[in-house]
Formats: structure tokens, C-alpha cells, sequence
């Protein structure tokens, strides 16, 4: 049984995992009324709430402590005070337990726990807070085929809902408005297979100020346009791959116009399209875990002494992290 543990942004979770089987998925959030997450803040929030988290995840799955077997933690990528609070209760844990760790990149687990949908071999679109990556794996790696050139599509569709007041996260919010809005044109940012988001934020702001159009209108073209060049570049990647599989990714994931559109281009070209469940697709406990217990079985845990040299890696990219736990 493997404990995997979450601290790299606003969510701190724990999960538990055993053959594959999540035994439970508990999370404890710091959110903001006003402004953008403060990295410092955040990690006050996890180190409150570790030893609460802890306990919970402990009742939910009905298991003593003494039944793990290492903990896995998110070591990489991520807000370095954030990163540190799920570092040092990791270790305090393994040292308590007397058992080992697992270090698991973030962005890896976020796809890895992908394949519980059954996918085999996918593209995968990856829409998160800080991240927005088209993936394919080959050769021994998450191979990254586009990505933004700025700001991850999560944190643009964040920082205009706080532009517009209605607090955040803005994901789920916007997705409400745009149920009433209608369409209004705005700039399409995709080369290749890249995207970039910064010039229509810029756009929408000044839409906004001119006082022209409801937010309703606003939040439907917005989702309408970014999402349309987040599925186009998963097209691309899927004709210049020849795979047959998409698979979706992150928090954004979550939102159900960016599926109905997904499973859209899938069905027109003959592609499976394979989405996980809300839980698993925002940050969380049991995706750490999931992959952790697979690198666990596969000898890439690390034990006694060792753990003392384990650090945090604020900037590991998904391409740097070398797949050792696949055939
Ligand atoms: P990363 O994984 O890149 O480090 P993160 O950890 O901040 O980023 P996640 O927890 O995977 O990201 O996703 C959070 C993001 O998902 C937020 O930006 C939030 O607004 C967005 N989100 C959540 N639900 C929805 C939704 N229904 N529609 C659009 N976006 C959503
Ligand atoms: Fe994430």
C-alpha cells in the first residue's frame, strides 16, 4: 500500500493506493478571495493541514499506518515553499514508519493516472494551472509536440476571472457563464502545435473595458476560441503520430465543453477518447500514489540513509523525467 502525497500548488492531498486501487483521495485546498496564489502562504496552508489530511485519508480508507508500505510525494514541479512542506512530511513519515520514499514528478502522475481509463498508447492533452502540454510517449519519455509559449491555460482562464471579480478558481465559474453566452470573435494563437494565451487575455480585458459585451458573451467565446486551439493541436498530434487515442489531462480537463469537443474531433477522424474522473484530474493524493506504487514495484524507491539526499526540483520539465517503469 502506497501513501502518495500532494503539495506542489494550492492543494495539499494525500491518497491511498494498493494493485492499482485507490483507497481513498482526500484533499484540503488554500484558496484566495483577492489576487493570485502567495507561494509562502500556500505552504503555511499545507503545513496546518498535513497532520488533518492525514488522519482523514487514514479513516476513509480504514487502514492503520503501520500497513504502508513507502510514501510517494510530488517532488517536482511546483512552488518551491509548497513543494517543501510535502517534502518534510514525507520524510517525517517514511522516518516515523521506518519505510521508504518514492519521488514522483507532478506532471508525469497527472498523465500516468490517465491510463486507469484504459488507454494504452495516447496523446495526451495536458490543461492544468501552470501547464498546457500536447504529449506523446516515445523513446523512454513524455515527448512534448507543442505546448503554450507563455501562460498555462488554467492560470489564463484564473486570471480573468479575477480580472472580472468572481474569485477563483476561475475554471468552473467561466464554464457557467459561457452556458448563456454567444460567440464574439477573438484573437486564435496557434502555430504548429504551440499555442499562447497572453495576447487574448490582453484582448478580453479590453472587450471588457469597453463595456460593449455581457461576461456571459465573454466567457463562452473565450472557452469557444482556447479550446479550439487546444484541440486542434491535439489533432495535429494525432495525425502526425498515427496514434489512435486521446486522452485527457489537468484541471482544466474538467470542464465539459473541452471534453464535448475532444470527443468531437476523436469521433470525425476514428480516435477513443478517454477522459478521468473530476478528482483525478485536478491536483490530488491518489494520482502521486498511483504512480508512485507503479515506480515502487519497479525498484525506484529510495530507502534509509538516501532519503536524507532527497531534494525537491521546483523546475523538472515532463521531458526531463526518463520513464524507467515502462516497457
Ligand atoms: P499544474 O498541474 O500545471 O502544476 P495546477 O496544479 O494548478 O497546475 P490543476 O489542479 O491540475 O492545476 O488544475 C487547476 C486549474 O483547473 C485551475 O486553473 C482551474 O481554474 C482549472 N479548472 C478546474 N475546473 C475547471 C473547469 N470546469 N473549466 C475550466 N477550468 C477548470
Ligand atoms: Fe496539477
Amino acid at each position: 500500500m502506497i501513501l502518495g502525497i500532494e503539495s506542489t500548488a494550492h492543494t495539499f492531498g494525500i491518497g491511498l493506493v494498493e494493485n492499482k486501487k485507490i483507497l481513498c483521495n482526500v484533499k484540503d485546498s488554500y484558496t484566495t478571495k483577492k489576487g493570485g496564489i502567495i507561494p509562502i502562504d500556500a505552504a503555511k496552508h499545507h503545513a496546518l493541514v498535513c497532520d488533518k489530511v492525514y488522519e482523514e485519508a487514514l479513516k476513509k480508507a480504514e487502514v492503520n499506518e503501520n500497513e504502508i508500505t513507502a510514501i510517494a510525494f510530488s517532488s517536482a514541479p511546483g512552488l518551491s515553499p509548497c513543494l517543501i512542506e510535502g517534502m518534510k512530511f514525507a520524510k517525517r513519515k517514511a522516518e516515523e514508519l521506518g519505510i521508504g520514499v518514492v519521488c514522483v514528478n507532478h506532471c508525469v502522475a497527472h498523465l500516468e493516472i490517465g491510463r486507469m481509463t484504459g488507454a494504452k498508447d495516447p496523446v495526451l492533452l495536458y490543461a492544468s494551472g501552470a501547464n498546457t502540454q500536447i504529449i506523446a510517449y516515445a523513446g523512454g519519455k513524455y515527448r512534448v509536440f507543442g505546448e503554450t509559449l507563455d501562460i498555462g491555460v488554467g492560470n489564463f482562464i484564473d486570471n480573468f476571472a479575477r480580472y472580472l471579480d468572481i474569485g477563483f478558481p476561475g475554471g468552473p465559474k467561466i464554464q457557467k457563464l459561457a452556458e448563456k453566452g454567444e460567440y464574439i470573435e477573438l484573437p486564435y494563437r496557434l502555430k504548429g502545435m504551440d499555442v499562447a494565451f497572453s495576447g487574448i487575455l490582453t484582448k478580453l480585458k479590453q472587450i471588457h473595458d469597453s463595456g460593449k459585451y455581457n461576461v456571459e458573451d465573454l466567457a463562452f467565446s473565450l472557452q469557444e476560441t482556447v479550446f479550439a486551439m487546444l484541440v486542434e493541436a491535439a489533432e495535429r498530434a494525432l495525425a502526425h503520430t498515427d496514434k489512435k487515442e486521446l486522452l485527457l489531462g489537468g484541471g482544466v480537463g474538467c470542464n465539459t465543453r473541452l471534453q464535448e469537443m475532444c470527443k468531437i474531433m476523436c469521433k470525425e477522424r476514428g480516435a477513443k477518447f478517454f477522459v478521468p474522473e473530476n478528482s483525478l484530474l485536478q491536483d490530488n493524493g491518489a494520482m502521486i500514489a498511483y504512480l508512485g506504487e507503479i515506480m515502487f514495484n519497479k525498484g525506484l524507491g529510495v530507502k534509509d540513509k538516501d532519503i536524507d539526499k532527497i531534494d525537491i526540483n521546483s523546475k523538472e520539465r515532463t521531458d526531463d523525467v526518463v520513464v524507467k517503469w515502462r516497457e
